[in-house]
């Protein structure tokens, strides 16, 4: 689905771009561009993110040891 029309970007990309490291919405909007020009997309790729990442925390604290994800 896409989550920024003036850029493109869906809400994959936002996924892939945390899982390739981005740890922030500031680090997914400067990496894939999302939610710089008319802004209206903001609360919504801010919501993926925040999603993204508390899936990703979750799935790291059922686990018995720690996982790194590191910038490929
Ligand atoms: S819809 Fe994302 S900046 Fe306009």
């Amino acid at each position: 689905m896409y989550v920024c029309l003036c850029t493109g970007v869906t809400d994959g990309q936002i996924r892939d771009a945390i899982y390739e490291g981005c740890c922030s919405y500031k680090d997914v909007r400067n990496t894939l561009g999302v939610g710089t020009q008319c802004g209206k997309c903001a609360c919504l790729a801010k919501e993926v993110v925040r999603e993204t990442l508390t899936k990703l925390q979750t799935a790291q604290a059922a686990l018995p040891y720690p996982v790194e994800f590191t910038a490929a």
